[in-house]
């Protein structure tokens, strides 16, 4: 099986696994803050993929969210080191953690394959609608096997734009202070509840721009692919190209990438 297939069926079986259990009690904890929640099906379902993955590429990497150093100090390093690693895998095993908490249809599996750093396979998956995004390198951007593209807009006028709540506060400030710029322009704004899944219908064009601040690889570098192949354009806020340790994101139609990065300046994180 290719890398592609081989990323899809692995996130088709988590997501039915996460879907499974939706509802069913599961223990609730709390990290960085009583706004980080996570539970024991976020740590199963990275399991899960991690030994997927290990049994077909014994030799790869894994950055998973729910890693034990995933949350500290050691956190960029280890970002740092995965951009020479010949092969990492990086992973969210639920995105929209709280969407899921809440029984909110709206959280995905996120998988990326990075090769030195670059971007080289992304699959999103939203078990609640079976919808499955992905892309490859050079071989264009696919949602349940249709060719994708971002959307035509080329004002915020024209274009639903979404951002995301950090768990951390004063990232979750900062997404505040910028709507203030950035809400009276568009045609509407969503907060649907997963970086991953805003990064998604982005390249489908349901969107035509998401940004947030306070991100890590795992919520965004399947999706920044998918955007890419797509026809889309994503950076930093300052406009800077994507790395793995891009923390503040855009990501758009492209057309509309300066507009927002014009209005998001001021917030100067
Ligand atoms: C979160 C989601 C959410 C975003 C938060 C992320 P998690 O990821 O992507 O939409 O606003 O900043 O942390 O914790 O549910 O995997
Ligand atoms: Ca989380
Ligand atoms: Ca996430
Ligand atoms: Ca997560």
């Amino acid at each position: 099986m290719s890398v592609i297939e081989t990323a899809k069926a692995i996130a088709r079986e988590a997501g039915a696994m996460i879907k499974s259990h939706m509802g069913t009690g599961f223990i609730t904890e709390t990290k960085s803050s009583s706004f980080d929640v996570v539970t024991e099906i976020d740590k199963a379902s990275e399991q899960l993929i991690r030994q997927r993955l290990a049994e077909v590429y014994p030799d790869h990497a894994f950055l998973g969210e729910e890693e034990s150093f995933a949350h500290s100090g050691e956190l960029q390093e280890r970002l740092e080191l995965a951009k020479s690693e010949p092969f990492v895998w990086i992973v969210d095993p639920i995105d929209g953690t709280n969407n899921y908490v809440q029984g909110i249809p709206g959280f995905t599996v996120s998988i990326a394959l990075a090769c030195h750093g670059e971007l080289i396979a992304g699959v999103i998956y939203d078990p609640c609608r079976d919808d499955i995004f992905w892309a490859e390198k050079g071989k264009g951007a696919f949602q349940n096997g249709e060719p994708i593209h971002v959307s035509p807009a080329d004002s915020l006028g024209q274009s639903v734009v979404s951002t995301g709540f950090p768990s951390n506060t004063k990232m979750r400030q900062a997404v505040i202070d910028s709507l203030e710029g950035i809400a009276p322009q568009c045609r509407s704004i969503r907060s649907l509840g997963s970086a991953a899944l805003h990064l998604a219908y982005v390249a489908s064009g349901r969107l035509g721009a998401f940004w947030e601040y306070g991100l890590n690889a795992w919520d965004i570098a399947a999706g920044v692919l998918i955007i890419e192949e797509a026809g889309g354009k994503v950076s930093d806020t300052l406009g800077s190209p994507y790395s793995l340790t891009v923390k503040h994101v855009i990501g758009s139609n492209g057309r509309i990438h300066n507009t927002l990065l014009e209005t998001l300046k001021p917030i100067g994180i």
